[in-house]
C-alpha cells in the first residue's frame, strides 16, 4: 500500500527549526518565523503534526495568505514528552486528513482540547472558563481508536477505498487493517476493488451494520436501529446520528441536567435530526416543538416519537425560517447545530421567546464562543460549559453550554 501524499501549493518550502508555541483550533500549533530584514515581527506560521514546546523543520503547505502561512513538521529536533508513535500509517504530514492528533497521548489529546475551548471562549466570548474536555469512552473506545460508528470512503482510480487528505481531494488509500478509529462492527472496505470515483459509507449500531455504495445498500441495511436514553432510534444509515457510541447518552445527560425540563413546560428542539433531544424532553413532560432541514431526518423523527406524537410537533425547515412559525414563549430550547453555529438572527429569535434556561450544543468552539458572545449581548449568560472528547484522535470536540437570563427576564 502506498499512500499518494498531498501536494504543496508551494512547492513544499523546508523552513526552521522553529520553536513551537500553543495550540490553536483547527488542530495545529503557532509558531513564528524569525523576522526578516525590515520586519519587527516574523510572519506566523499555523504547524499540523506537532505540539507545543517542540521544535521542528517544517514544510509550508500554504503561504497563499498575507497574515500567516500553513506547515507541516516534518522533522521534530526536540520532541514534547506528549508526542507518541501514531497507530496509524497513514497519520501524518501529507498522508489521511482524518486525524490531528495520532501523535499525541490521549490525555494530552484532552489537555489540547481544553486549551482550544478556554482560548476561544476568552477571545469570541470573554468567558474565563476553568472546565476541562473530559474522555467519553465505552469498553471498546478507551484507547480513543475504533470509536467512529459511520465512516465515509471515496475510491481512488484503482478501485481502492481511501479518505481525503487535509484541506485537500487527494485521495490517501486506507492501511492494510482499514482506518484505526472506525469502530470494528463496521463492515470493512479495504481488500476489495470499488467502481472508481464512487463512495463507500459505513455504519453500525448495536447488532447491525450497514455498508452503501453511492447510496445503494450493498450490507445491511438502509435504516439502523440506535438505543439512547431509554429509547430505540431509526436513523438511516447515512444520515446523522452522533458518531460515538457514547455520545447521544452522554449529550442528553448533560442536557437534561442542565435544563431540568419540568411537567408541562414548552420546549424547542433546533436541528433536531431524527429526535434524540425532542424525546428526552418529550419523555420528561415537555410539549416539543422541533425543526430540521432534511425532510428525510423529519419522518424518521416523528416515527420514532410516534408514542408521543400528541406532545411532539416536528417540522421540516430551515431554523432561519422555521423558528417565526413556532410559539412566541418557550421556557427551554435546546439547539445543535452544525459546525457554522446557529448565527446572530437564530439566537436573538430564539432567545426572544424568553427561555428560562437554553442547551446549546456545539460541535465547534469557535461558533459556540461567538454565539454565546450574541446570548450575553441579548441579556442570556452561559451559566455551565462542559467540554466531551467525542472525536479522540482529531481536533475535534463537543460542548455543551447551559444558558439562562441575566437579571428579570
Ligand atoms: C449536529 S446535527 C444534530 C442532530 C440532532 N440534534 C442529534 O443529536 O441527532 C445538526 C442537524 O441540523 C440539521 N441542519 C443543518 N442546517 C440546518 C438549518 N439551517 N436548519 C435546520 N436544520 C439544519 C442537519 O440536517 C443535522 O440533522
Amino acid at each position: 500500500m502506498s499512500p499518494s501524499t498531498t501536494p504543496t501549493r508551494t512547492g513544499g518550502r523546508l523552513l526552521g527549526p522553529v520553536d513551537v508555541g500553543p495550540v490553536a483550533h483547527g488542530g495545529h500549533c503557532v509558531a513564528r518565523l524569525d523576522p526578516e530584514p525590515g520586519q519587527e515581527r516574523g510572519r506566523v506560521l499555523f504547524v499540523r503534526h506537532t505540539l507545543p514546546g517542540e521544535r521542528v523543520l517544517v514544510r509550508v503547505t500554504d503561504d497563499s495568505h498575507a497574515s500567516f502561512w500553513r506547515a507541516d513538521a516534518v522533522e521534530v529536533v526536540r520532541p514534547s514528552p506528549d508526542r507518541v508513535e501514531p497507530t496509524c500509517p497513514v497519520a501524518g504530514p501529507g498522508l489521511c486528513g482524518g486525524c490531528d492528533f495520532q501523535h499525541v497521548d490521549l490525555d494530552a489529546q484532552r489537555r489540547l482540547k481544553t486549551a482550544v475551548v478556554a482560548e476561544q471562549l476568552q477571545r469570541l466570548a470573554d468567558i474565563d472558563w476553568r472546565g476541562e474536555v473530559v474522555g467519553v469512552s465505552t469498553p471498546e473506545t478507551v484507547d480513543g481508536l475504533h470509536w467512529r460508528t459511520r465512516m465515509r470512503y471515496h475510491v481512488d482510480d484503482e478501485g481502492r477505498a481511501a479518505l481525503r487528505g487535509h484541506r485537500s481531494h487527494e485521495l490517501v488509500v486506507l492501511p492494510a487493517d482499514g482506518c484505526p478509529i472506525a469502530d470494528r462492527r463496521t463492515p470493512t472496505v479495504v481488500g476489495q476493488r470499488w467502481p472508481t470515483g464512487s463512495e463507500l459509507v459505513t455504519a453500525a449500531a448495536p447488532g447491525q451494520n450497514a455498508l452503501l455504495l453511492d447510496g445503494r445498500v450493498q450490507q445491511g441495511s438502509a435504516e439502523l436501529t440506535e438505543q439512547a436514553a431509554g429509547r430505540s432510534w431509526t436513523v438511516a444509515a447515512d444520515g446523522f446520528w452522533q458518531v460515538h457510541p457514547a455520545a447521544a447518552a452522554t449529550l442528553v445527560a448533560a442536557v437534561l441536567e442542565g435544563l431540568e425540563p419540568r411537567q408541562g413546560e414548552r420546549a424547542f428542539d433546533l436541528y433536531c435530526g431524527v429526535g434524540l433531544f425532542a424525546g428526552a424532553l418529550a419523555d420528561a413532560g415537555c410539549e416539543v416543538w422541533g425543526l430540521e432541514l432534511g425532510h428525510r431526518a423529519i419522518l424518521t423523527a416523528r416515527q420514532n416519537l410516534g408514542d408521543v406524537s400528541e406532545r411532539v410537533h416536528l417540522r421540516a425547515d430551515r431554523v432561519e425560517r422555521g423558528l417565526a412559525r413556532l410559539p412566541r414563549r418557550a421556557d427551554l430550547v435546546v439547539l445543535d447545530p452544525p459546525r457554522s453555529g446557529a448565527g446572530k438572527q437564530v439566537m436573538a429569535a430564539l432567545l426572544d421567546r424568553h427561555p428560562r434556561a437554553v442547551a446549546y450544543v456545539a460541535c465547534d468552539p469557535a461558533a459556540l464562543a461567538r454565539d454565546l458572545g450574541t446570548a450575553a449581548r441579548l441579556g442570556y449568560a452561559a451559566v455551565d460549559i462542559r467540554g466531551f472528547d467525542l472525536f479522540p484522535m482529531t481536533q475535534h470536540v463537543e460542548c455543551v453550554a447551559i444558558l439562562a437570563p441575566q437579571g428579570p427576564n
